[in-house]
């Protein structure tokens, strides 16, 4: 009798986060489903962009600071709108407030500093919950080997897609009786399906000539399966970049013994490999410091470092705020400001190049702030 009720409460939360994916689903007939960059600049002649410098024992609003001193000085028409995600209690929940929402809807870009994630019961995810709020459906992770910070890989040069709102992160979980617990990994057609096409579209847009599909569909061959079945079915739309797929353990395999086999291609997969592989992929060039992402979605876009709060460095002037400033670069580029990424990116890269002035995670001995005076100094040379 339990443990039939348990299975019709299963059925129905895995129903309900279908009906809900289902009302998130962009999916068209169309393949340009990318959701471009549309505001338009206010009359000062500045975009409006949306900051969220990060919550408690975070080292976001240093390096947000660094953000803002670097793209001041390199002139970028933006003029931020700085929000506080510090939780509220709506409801009996804890939510992000209502101002922070309605700012990052209204100028559909924001940029992200990291948010802690309370471990334990009764906490949803802050990072979870905007993911979920703006449809932030394709995670994009590029890893690029930066000259100057020698690591064991040279010319590492990946770029992985993550599907970022379903999967094992459904938050799908009950325990069934006292020591046994069941965690549902939720895959729909139309999640993967905009994931897919937006891997493609990506590529197009970056010259990459490949898409590969990384899964273990051999193992969980409804689940996976359904995953890269979608990506065969939206392949078929781009005949122009070709295809293929790789299990998820082959590919940590390949990377490891060689990333540039992964140089030309685009790899798309579901929510928890992308996670993992993704910080493989930051190791191979040198840590979560260097590491840049940006969540794409139907209602906004938000970029944000791949890494953490570093609450053991937080205050002390000693984050590197490199991720960041890439995931700004990223933005940049999302919102069609190339002139201002470029040199923006010129300038850090020369800065790491040559070396002189490096924070504590790249083996220098420069603060947070004389590493930022350094990249402005190139910037305004
Ligand atoms: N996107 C996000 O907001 C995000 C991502 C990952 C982790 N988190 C949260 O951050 C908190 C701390 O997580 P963690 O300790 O596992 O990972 P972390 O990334 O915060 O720190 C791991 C190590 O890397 C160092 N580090 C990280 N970023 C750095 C930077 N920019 N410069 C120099 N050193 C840096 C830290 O000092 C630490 O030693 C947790 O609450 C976690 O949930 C948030």
């Amino acid at each position: 009798m339990f443990l039939s009720k348990t299975s019709v409460a299963l059925k129905s939360a895995a129903f309900s986060a279908v009906k809900l994916n289902a009302a998130r689903s962009i999916t068209t007939a169309t393949p340009s489903i990318t959701q471009a960059f549309s505001a338009q600049k206010n009359a000062k002649g500045n975009y409006e962009v949306t900051l969220i410098p990060g919550d408690g024992m975070c080292i976001g609003p240093e390096i947000s600071a660094s953000v803002k001193r670097i793209f001041s000085a390199a002139k970028v028409p933006i003029e931020w709108e700085e929000v506080d995600v510090t939780p509220v209690i709506k409801d009996g929940k804890t939510a992000i407030p209502d101002d922070a929402i309605e700012s990052v809807r209204k100028n559909t870009v924001a940029l992200k500093g990291p948010l802690a994630t309370p471990i334990g019961k009764g906490h949803v995810s802050l990072n979870l919950t905007l993911r979920r709020t703006f449809n932030l459906y394709a995670n994009v992770r590029p890893c690029r080997s930066i000259v100057g910070y020698k690591t064991p890989y040279e010319n590492v040069n990946t770029v992985l897609i993550r599907e970022n709102t379903e999967g094992e992160y459904s938050g799908i979980e009950h325990e069934v009786i006292d020591g046994v617990v069941q965690s549902i990994k939720l895959i729909t057609k139309d999640a993967s399906e905009r994931c897919a096409r937006y891997a493609f579209t990506y590529a197009q847009q970056v010259g990459r000539d490949r898409v590969t599909a990384v899964h273990k569909a051999n193992i969980m061959k409804l689940a996976d399966g359904l995953f890269l079945d979608v990506c065969k079915q939206v392949a078929k739309e781009f005949p122009s970049i070709k295809f293929n797929d790789v299990l998820l353990d082959r590919a940590c395999l390949h990377i490891t013994q060689d990333p540039n086999i992964y140089a030309d291609t685009v790899m798309v997969m579901p929510n928890l490999y992308g996670d993992i592989l993704s910080d493989m992929c930051a190791g191979l060039i040198g840590g979560l410091g260097l590491t840049p992402s940006g969540n794409i979605g139907r209602d906004a876009s938000i970029f944000e470092a791949v890494h953490g709060t570093a609450p053991d460095i937080a205050g002390l002037d000693k984050a590197n705020p490199t991720a960041l400033l890439l995931s700004g670069i990223m933005m940049l580029r999302h919102m069609r400001l190339y002139s201002q990424a470029d040199a923006i990116e010129k300038a850090v890269l020369t800065t790491i190049a040559e070396g002189k002035t490096l924070t504590g995670d790249l083996g220098g001995h420069s603060t947070n702030t004389q590493y930022t005076d350094a990249v402005i100094k190139k910037l305004t040379a």
